[in-house]
């Protein structure tokens, strides 16, 4: 008999890594348990998840919010959102044995009592489900509430981890809304929980097609030979909404597109897009090389030309007429909180050097569409006539992250006639022709891997400081120069925008 042949890579985990994980006993606590995040997004990840055989038989649930709620009315709360948002089909057994584990709070985040009955409350469910003394707390609330949770949950000894047991806390985003902020913010759960206790959610981060960025890059060989500055001209990342703010007012006036979009999703894909290879995908090398990019981040020089910003006005989104962000309800006259914004970064490395990374968000744009374009430079010479190579643009590998994910190369082809005429065509790769499973849910990851307590997909706070450090400058400009630039609903922003790109011989890909 042949022997098999060495293992190439000894170090190999000896699990099969292809297999998902199964959290061990665990329970989890939302705070802001009212809230649409909740609503639309934990709950329905928590049942999916469990639908998926993630989720130990003893998980528990226990929300917390200031409300004359039973465990019955808890339940049935998560029961609708479950019906409504879950990316999975729902199954009455499966529900039935999750139900078990809720258990409701009522109270408001300086009510001692109530933080008390929550200890018991957690204490009952490892005695009775076996959690085992193993808890998540999910704060899904505006940070201006973390002291006081935060305080509330070390006065009862709710943070501590316990001998063979472990207490994790979750924050979502904004980390603060300056880089002072985010310092003091940091301070206060640093206080009471430890850095690998602490998970920041960046739900970009926890999506299939954000993931595939390094696997594209790093899986191939036919990519990072030409990722760099010798071939690159220019990076445009792009998450467009065609939505405006909904019933958001209360979070998003003062707060603003930079803030809300640019600091964390945009400015974590630019990284995942720029960084170098990291010596293992656990979380430290990843973090590392991430950190590196965003130290050498260079703002323009005239952060008035190179960066945009805009505030929606009334116009159409899916054919209908839709008001301006002005309009919308609870939003003062004066807001000056852009909905829109633009900026272009350079990345200062021997990889980059003079490549500019154009990142642009805005809401109520033409449609709704996320994507990393790297648009590469024109071949130094083309053997062809002119009227040839008329119609022919630059070569771009365009990274899909939503919709219609996937990933798209374009390049320069003959048109079939008996004339040399070359035309840009797409190269396509789509999940749903490529792959039988679906993507799971961003939250349903990122939820899993807070109960596995494993951290590659969570930012620390440097990343975190360091996103501020670049924003910073950029939002004190603009908080000196009044009134966005108002764009019609349903269009590409304001022509600032247009502008900025077309300084530099450049256009915004309309997607
Ligand atoms: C959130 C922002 O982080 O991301 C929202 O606060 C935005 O304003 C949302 O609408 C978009 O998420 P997704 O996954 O739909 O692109």
């Amino acid at each position: 008999m042949i022997p098999d042949p060495p293992d190439p890579n000894p170090l190999r985990d000896a699990q099969d890594r292809r297999l998902p994980q199964i959290a061990g006993p665990c329970g989890m606590v939302i705070f802001g348990v009212t809230g649409d995040l909740s609503r639309k997004k934990l709950m329905p990840a928590i049942y999916d998840l469990a639908n998926r055989g993630l989720l130990p038989p003893g998980f528990s649930l226990v929300g917390f919010a200031r409300r004359d709620w039973a465990h019955q009315d808890f339940a049935k709360i998560v029961h609708d959102a479950v019906k409504e948002y879950s990316r999975t089909d729902y199954r009455e057994e499966v529900w039935k044995q999750l139900a078990k584990g809720f258990r409701f709070v009522p109270g408001d985040f300086s009510d001692d009592v109530a933080f008390a009955q929550l200890r018991d409350t957690i204490e009952d469910l490892d005695r009775e489900r076996g959690t085992a003394g193993n808890h998540a707390f999910y704060l899904s609330i505006p940070p201006r509430f973390f002291p006081n949770v935060i305080g509330q949950l070390k006065e009862h000894g709710l943070a501590e981890d316990r001998p063979g047991a472990w207490r994790r806390v979750v924050v979502e985003k904004p980390f603060g809304h300056d880089l002072k902020s985010a310092q003091d913010l940091n301070n206060i759960v640093s206080q009471v929980f430890p850095p690998e206790a602490v998970f920041r959610i960046d739900h970009y981060l926890g999506k299939e097609t954000v993931q595939n960025i390094l696997a594209l890059r790093f899986a191939n060989q036919l990519f990072e030979p030409v990722w760099n500055a010798n071939y690159v001209d220019h990076v445009q990342i792009t998450m467009a909404e065609d939505i405006g703010i909904g019933g958001r007012a209360g979070y998003y006036d003062g707060i603003g597109a930079a803030r809300d979009v640019i600091q964390n999703h945009l400015v974590q894909l630019m990284a995942l897009t720029a960084m170098e290879e990291p010596t293992s995908f656990d979380a430290q090398s990843l973090r590392t090389e991430k950190q590196k990019v965003l130290r050498s981040v260079q703002l323009p020089d005239d952060l008035e030309l190179d960066t945009s910003r805009g505030q929606y006005a009334a116009g159409w989104a899916g054919g209908e007429k839709v008001k301006g962000f002005l309009d919308e309800e609870d939003i003062p006259k004066s807001s000056t909180t852009e909905t829109f914004a633009a900026i272009k970064l350079e990345i200062d490395t021997r990889r980059w050097a003079g490549v500019p990374f154009y990142l642009r968000h805005g809401k109520r744009l033409g449609r709704r569409v996320t994507e990393v374009a790297v648009i590469f430079k024109r071949a130094p010479h083309l053997p062809f006539t002119r009227t040839a190579t008329e119609e022919l643009g630059q070569n771009a590998l365009v990274i899909r992250v939503q919709p219609d994910e996937g990933v798209t190369l374009r390049f320069g082809s003959k048109v079939p006639s008996t004339a040399m005429e070359i035309r840009d065509v797409n190269m396509d790769f789509a999940y749903g022709g490529a792959f039988v499973e679906s993507s799971p849910e961003a939250y349903e990851r990122l939820i899993l891997d807070v109960l596995l307590g494993e951290p590659p997909l969570f930012p620390q706070h440097e990343e975190v400081e360091l996103s501020w450090r670049i924003l910073d400058p950029i939002l004190e400009h603009w908080a000196q120069r009044g009134k966005p630039e108002p764009y019609p609903s349903g269009t590409w922003g304001p022509a600032s925008a247009d502008e900025m790109l077309a300084r530099d011989g450049r256009v915004w890909r309309r997607p």
